[in-house]
């Protein structure tokens, strides 16, 4: 069965009676007209039926949790749509967690994970009540057990482990590999474990964590992944007598941002998935242990778009036709930084044809700011509002002030209903945390 990660368009996508496009029953227009632009809007019924899709897929599967990485789109508004779909957050710093605790989140259903948490991160967390620890490297053991000994806890944690298994992702996206700055590699796990058990006894080793990479479209890898968590579960049983019970496999499935790519679906994954650890259990004469995944481009990279308004364009003699947008790479880093390529329409005129190349620019003062290169569309004439696909994740929670040019407002838009979500910042915003030194005064 498709899921919403194998659609390019949110769900509910249409062309409506005015001759625009619609999401969740929104004609965009409307909206860029309403709340301005550039404008994340976050189709609510995407978000949802992907959830869904997580659940159904895995529902054999008695012992998993899901939880959204909030890295991809941290709002409180998600907050409660995930905790609604019974979701729990793996979060990666102080801001994610004040984020999730202040949306009135449940935390036992958190984990914080990063590989470089500061001491003040630690001690929040767990003031906060966050349910587990995923600990990533010697220093933070060591840093990890103080904390807790000084709120005389004992702290669940995971040990984050790098696999050794590579994903044909981009070099950037890639973290499961053995030259990599997250995780023990597997030559650490012993030494990390003996510490655990004679010196670290604010900390209560439950388990191990591995993620291999994002945008990933191969099921090997997982199957792959799990394979050696096993083995390593095994072996620290058999050495240590210590029982871990629970395994976090990561995120990182694929969404589809063009028509090139092939993304699998949840149930795929989930298969996948079910089928190693069943294989692994057999083999290694282990029980199933409680799984945790942790997906966040999928759960929210379909379901969002960006509208941009056109602006000033550009024909260089003999050369590209540019034309310029009112975003870029203020609001979506992800082009520049990645080359990522997305699909885009005129929300005004999809049925128009496509039959002119041009290189959409965003507004800011770099050459390398282009946020689609020599795509073909219909021709833009100015004030047109352009729509981006697949922007819902890794768009608002990588956007800067570059430029001083103000964070964009975010909609969730269902049913014909459109709610704002991400007020758009103000210029006295944005100078909040300006001081002038006294002596200039
Ligand atoms: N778990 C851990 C430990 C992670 O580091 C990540 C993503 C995830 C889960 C969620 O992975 P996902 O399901 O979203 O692939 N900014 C990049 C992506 C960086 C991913 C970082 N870690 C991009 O825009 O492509």
């Amino acid at each position: 069965m498709k899921t919403a990660n194998q659609e390019i368009k949110p769900i509910t996508t249409k062309i409506n009676a005015n001759g625009n496009i619609e999401v969740g029953g929104c004609d965009l227009i409307e909206l860029a007209n309403t709340y301005g632009t550039p404008l994340y809007v976050y189709d609510e019924a995407t978000i949802r039926s992907i959830t869904q899709s997580y659940k159904d897929a895995f529902k054999d599967y008695p012992k998993i949790n899901m939880m959204f990485a909030a890295k991809a789109f941290m709002t409180k508004a998600i907050c409660k749509i995930m905790s609604e779909e019974g979701f729990g957050l793996d979060l990666c710093s102080g801001g994610e967690i004040y984020t999730a605790k202040t949306a009135g989140f449940d935390m036992s259903k958190t984990l914080f994970n990063g590989n470089n948490k500061s001491f003040d991160e630690l001690n929040y967390a767990i003031e906060c009540g966050i349910k587990t620890i995923s600990v990533d490297n010697f220093f933070e053991l060591a840093l990890l057990n103080d904390v807790a000994k000084s709120n005389n806890k004992k702290v669940r944690i995971l040990l984050r482990i790098t696999p050794g298994i590579e994903c044909h992702t981009h070099e950037y996206i890639q973290t499961g590999h053995l030259d990599s700055k997250f995780g023990f590699d597997l030559t650490q796990i012993d030494e990390a474990v003996e510490l655990i058990k004679e010196e670290y006894t604010n900390l209560e080793l439950v388990g191990l964590h591995a993620h291999i990479g994002s945008q990933i479209f191969e099921k090997q890898v997982y199957y792959d992944e799990i394979g050696v968590l096993f083995k390593e579960i095994k072996r620290i049983k058999d050495k240590y007598s210590i029982n871990l019970t629970e395994l976090n496999l990561g995120g990182g499935l694929g969404i589809k941002y063009t028509q090139h790519d092939k993304p699998i679906s949840v149930y795929d994954l989930a298969k996948t998935m079910t089928e190693s650890i069943e294989y692994h259990s057999k083999e290694y004469g282990m029980e199933m242990p409680e799984i945790f995944i942790e997906p966040g481009r999928s759960i929210v990279g379909t379901a969002g778009i960006t509208l941009y308004t056109a602006g000033s364009s550009k024909q260089v003699p003999k050369g590209r036709k540019y034309q310029a947008v009112d975003g870029g790479m203020s609001d979506n880093a992800r082009p520049s930084l990645y080359q990522a390529q997305y699909t885009v329409e005129v929300a005004n005129n999809p049925n128009g044809k496509s039959d002119e190349k041009v290189t959409i620019a965003g507004r800011h003062c770099e050459s390398g700011d282009i946020l689609a290169k020599d795509i073909m569309l219909p021709e833009i004439e100015e004030g047109d509002t352009i729509c981006f696909y697949t922007t819902g994740a890794y768009g608002y929670s990588m956007s800067s002030n570059y430029n001083r040019v103000l964070k964009s407002a975010a909609v969730l838009v269902n049913n014909g209903k459109s709610d704002i979500i991400i007020n758009r910042q103000t210029y006295e915003q944005l100078c909040e945390s300006d001081v002038i030194p006294d002596r200039f005064k």
